[in-house]
């Protein structure tokens, strides 16, 4: 949720034309197809936008990319297989033998702490008849799969398969769980679904932030982006539009506040605006109102950052607190919001506190998510094909067009 309203432009941008996005070439990939645009239409469909256009001339990505099919599956193909996507909290794997399962496009994951305290992320699919694996979250101390019960450890080597004497050409140890990369930076854990094996100074954090948030990784951990804050729970919402909808929401510059969040609009020092653009992440930041309710003001604090992470990741930070957004793909005109919240430890047993903000979290979650729905209806109907952007407050939300055309090209 983007909350505030844009006063000045910090210059301290970096060409989306400049960017390096990860080579899918660069390693071999034996989980993916690399898509391809041989499909003229398609290739025609990422072209619709024109990176190169100023903000003032430029138009709007078109329509097909919020609803075709097609561009999404190109869309996880090339933003989403490649590069490090964070996938959840360090808070679900913080002891050995803690797991939690997802999904990111077709692919089914595990991540998973074994019992020597080391991370692993595995393809949750089983090495058999491909049923799914684990399910949910929780803590295990191997996998057992419920088809027809072959048992992996936690580092994912097969340690049982049933019933298989007689079985020629059979290698135990070539039937683990497939490795995907995993790292962590702060509370996020990132999973790298492009490479095959990372050179182990790739999975150094130092490593992750320098290509995850370029620049931005300092300016995010001096302004309170960190790991010592506890966390507290998590809200999901499944909403009914294409999650580059979502996205746009959040970087609009704060354009929507003042309009569909009347209530969060009182809290916040509108004028104190700013908004600062490096390579693949954008950040907001406002004063919190100091001439306004002590509710209001203890929640927002006296400054929020509002820090957004190409392709699907933004990081709130605001008083005491710290919200995560993130946004996953379910289909073209699908998406879920995950959130997580972690406050301040001081405040974790002050349940009033607590109750109040998270009410007011969900209020602006539940305006967002009717805006969200009722932008992807308007961009199914044949009224309209592409808008405009408001200058002089939307400079992130071209920024992440200008991202996701270099992204689609190559
Ligand atoms: S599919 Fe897993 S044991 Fe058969
Ligand atoms: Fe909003």
């Amino acid at each position: 949720m983007m909350t505030t309203m844009l006063k000045s432009f910090v210059p301290h941008m970096v060409p989306p034309q400049n960017l390096n996005f990860p080579n899918k070439h660069r390693h071999s990939s034996r989980i993916f197809v690399v898509s391809s645009l041989c499909n003229p239409n398609l290739a025609r469909l990422v072209e619709q936008f024109n990176p190169k256009l100023p903000l003032e001339k430029a138009m709007t990505p078109p329509t097909s990319w919020y609803t075709d099919p097609a561009f999404f599956q190109l869309e996880l193909d090339r933003v989403f297989y490649r590069g490090w996507q964070v996938v959840g909290s360090t808070e679900q794997i913080k002891k050995p033998l803690d797991f939690f399962t997802g999904r990111l496009g077709n692919v089914e994951f595990v991540v998973c702490q074994d019992e020597n305290g080391k991370l692993h992320a595995f393809h949750n699919v089983c090495r058999h008849h491909a049923s799914l694996l684990a399910s949910g979250s929780g803590r295990k101390s191997c996998f057992v799969c419920p088809y027809h019960g072959w048992t992996y450890g936690l580092n994912g080597a097969l340690l049982k398969a049933n019933r298989i004497a007689g079985i020629q050409d059979f290698n135990v140890n070539e039937f683990g769980l497939k490795p995907i990369n995993v790292a962590t930076w702060g509370p996020f854990v990132l999973l790298n679904l492009d490479r095959e094996n990372l050179l182990p100074e790739e999975f150094d954090s130092h490593n992750v932030a320098k290509e995850w948030l370029g620049s931005s990784s300092e300016i995010l951990s001096t302004n309170g982006v960190h790991s010592s804050l506890s966390y507290l729970c998590r809200r999901e919402y499944t909403i009914e539009c294409n999650w580059k909808v979502f996205c746009d929401n959040y970087l609009d510059g704060g354009y929507h506040v003042p309009y569909a969040h009347k209530g969060l609009a009182s809290g916040l020092n509108l004028d104190s605006y700013s908004i600062t653009m490096f390579e693949r992440v954008s950040i907001q930041s406002c004063q919190g109102s100091s001439g306004k309710s002590l509710e209001n003001y203890d929640r927002v604090g006296t400054n929020a950052i509002y820090a957004f992470i190409y392709p699907n990741f933004m990081i709130n930070r605001y008083g005491p607190w710290m919200d995560t957004n993130l946004v996953v793909p379910i289909g073209p005109n699908k998406c879920q919001a995950v959130f997580d919240y972690y406050l301040e430890h001081s405040l974790v047993d002050d349940k009033d506190f607590i109750e109040r903000s998270l009410e007011d979290s969900e209020r602006v979650q539940i305006e967002d998510i009717v805006l969200c729905e009722g932008v992807q209806k308007g961009l199914e109907s044949p009224a309209y094909s592409v808008g405009r952007y408001a200058p002089t407050v939307e400079q992130a939300m071209h920024h992440f067009h200008c991202l996701l055309s270099e992204n689609m090209r190559k």
